[in-house]
């Protein structure tokens, strides 16, 4: 199968560092197994994360020589201002930093302690800022979302008949429905339109609004136009702009889908929201005509909303992606398919049934894959959202036990997806050698950016020889 080949050239290089497997052993160990707490310039290829990791284009470093970086009134503000109205629509704009900020100001205004907020699977900020307002987040994806194996053209979907029960049993205790577009956490999988307009429905007919994730809806939209009848003839922006019309705003990390290394935003229709949203921002962000941003950032954000849309791009950013998913399926490495728009996620437990959930297999293939190939993934599994059920004391494992390869926008070329998938092909055949972890420190909150692991006795590493 052909890798797509890059629909831009390099004008600017950055040189990568490849250091000797001995020094990866080290730099992991020290790093407490937690693949969060390696030197970034100790990594050859990146996979963390997708957010805040794309390269800008030479139209967005022009533009950051365009910042006004006055106080209030920044002319980038209402440049940036103009370009979230035109795609998506919502008449009040708020700048933030990052995505994160957006969620909290949102939840910090509007939950109460015991509120429920829905989602088709909450990103894990998201869940994190519902629970700090004591209210609970349910995650409603459809069953085949929660099936790696199941193949559906819309996994990220939210499941009508799930949300009208919840709706009616916690009848005044939902004061929003959100929706994330992809859904990250279940695979980076799309959500269709006819998904959004019946969810649409419910929560019309129960008078609750509906609040988008937004952070990937390009790639969201992307997928509707490939597999959804009746959009192969539309653009995606005129997708994303029918989209966004059947919600009453969104929260958005504009480090993925806006092309830019920081800056998120929230867009509302409700002006009584705003206002008091607002006020906290002054408090806690700044200005509203800049909300934590320079000017420049600002500028550089509107330019990259108008490229997310290029279809050009869009077609070879998710091709990318797909292609690297098809190559390590090819090798019988069990992934989430279909594949999803920014990352291909393995399936870890069933590459390592021998690894128990509770001995974290995900985690054991994130640090196999840095020791031996100095490629850095992250865990979507047992470390990241395993908790204590405050009410039976228990310990909850997540459904999916992922590891996710997020692919960077126009960062990588081909011949370092050609890399990662050999990687991970080697990885697989050697599985059989991996073990499990165990956790020696953790935060309360969130716990899989600082925790510190160790190996169970008898570990065995993949892979001996120096790459
Ligand atoms: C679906 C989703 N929501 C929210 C966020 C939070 O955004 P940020 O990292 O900009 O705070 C992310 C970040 O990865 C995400 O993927």
């Amino acid at each position: 199968m052909r890798f797509p080949a890059e629909p831009f050239r390099i004008k600017v290089v950055e040189p990568l560092r490849r250091v000797e497997r001995s020094e990866r052993e080290r730099l992991i160990r020290e790093a407490g197994l937690n693949i969060f707490a390696v030197p970034a310039d100790s990594i050859y290829v990146d996979l963390l994360t997708d957010s805040g990791t794309s390269a800008m284009s030479d139209r967005q470093w022009a533009a950051l020589m365009m910042g006004d970086e006055s106080y209030a009134g920044s002319r980038n503000f209402y440049h940036f201002e103009a370009a979230v109205r035109a795609i998506f629509g919502y008449r009040h704009v708020i700048p933030t930093h990052q995505g994160r900020v957006a969620e909290n100001l949102l939840f910090s205004t509007i939950l109460k302690p015991g509120d429920v907020v829905p989602n088709n699977i909450h990103f894990d900020t998201t869940r994190a800022n519902v629970e700090h307002q004591k209210a609970e987040a349910v995650d409603l994806v459809i069953d085949e979302g929660l099936d790696p194996r199941a193949d559906h053209p819309f996994k990220g979907n939210l499941d009508p008949a799930k949300l009208e029960r919840v709706l009616r049993d916690q009848a005044g205790k939902v004061p929003l429905v959100m929706l994330t577009i992809t859904n990250n956490s279940g695979g980076g999988q799309p959500v269709s339109m006819a998904n959004v307009r019946a969810v649409r429905e419910v929560c019309q007919r129960h008078r609750v609004p509906l609040i988008f994730d937004a952070c990937r809806f390009a790639e969201n939209c992307w997928f509707i136009q490939q597999r959804e009848p009746g959009y192969a003839n539309k653009r995606v922006g005129d997708i994303a702009r029918e989209l966004f019309t059947l919600g009453d705003g969104c929260t958005m990390s504009a480090k993925k889908d806006g092309l830019v290394n920081i800056g998120g935003f929230l867009a509302l229709n409700d002006a009584d929201w705003t206002e008091r949203i607002t006020n906290l921002l002054i408090l806690i962000e700044g200005f509203p005509t800049y909300g934590g941003l320079a000017g420049r950032d600002l500028e550089a954000m509107a330019r990259g909303l108008e490229e997310v849309l290029d279809e050009d791009y869009l077609t070879f950013r998710i091709n990318q992606v797909a292609h690297l998913g098809a190559r390590l399926d090819e090798a019988g490495v069990p992934i989430v398919k279909p594949v999803g728009g920014h990352a291909v996620y393995i399936d870890a437990k069933r590459m390592l049934p021998h690894i128990p959930q509770s001995q974290y297999p995900g985690q054991a293939l994130v640090v196999a894959l840095y020791r031996e190939f100095g490629v850095r993934a992250v865990e979507v599994g047992g470390l990241m959202f395993g908790h204590i059920d405050p009410t039976t004391g228990q310990m909850v494992w997540p459904a999916l036990e992922l590891v996710r390869l997020a692919v960077p926008r126009r960062v990588y070329t081909t011949e370092h997806m050609r890399y990662v998938a050999d990687s991970v092909i080697q990885l697989h055949r050697e599985r059989d050698r991996l073990r499990g972890l165990r956790i020696v420190h953790e935060a309360p909150v969130l716990r899989h950016f600082t925790a510190r692991l160790e190996e169970l006795e008898g570990a065995a590493v993949a892979g001996a020889a120096t790459r």
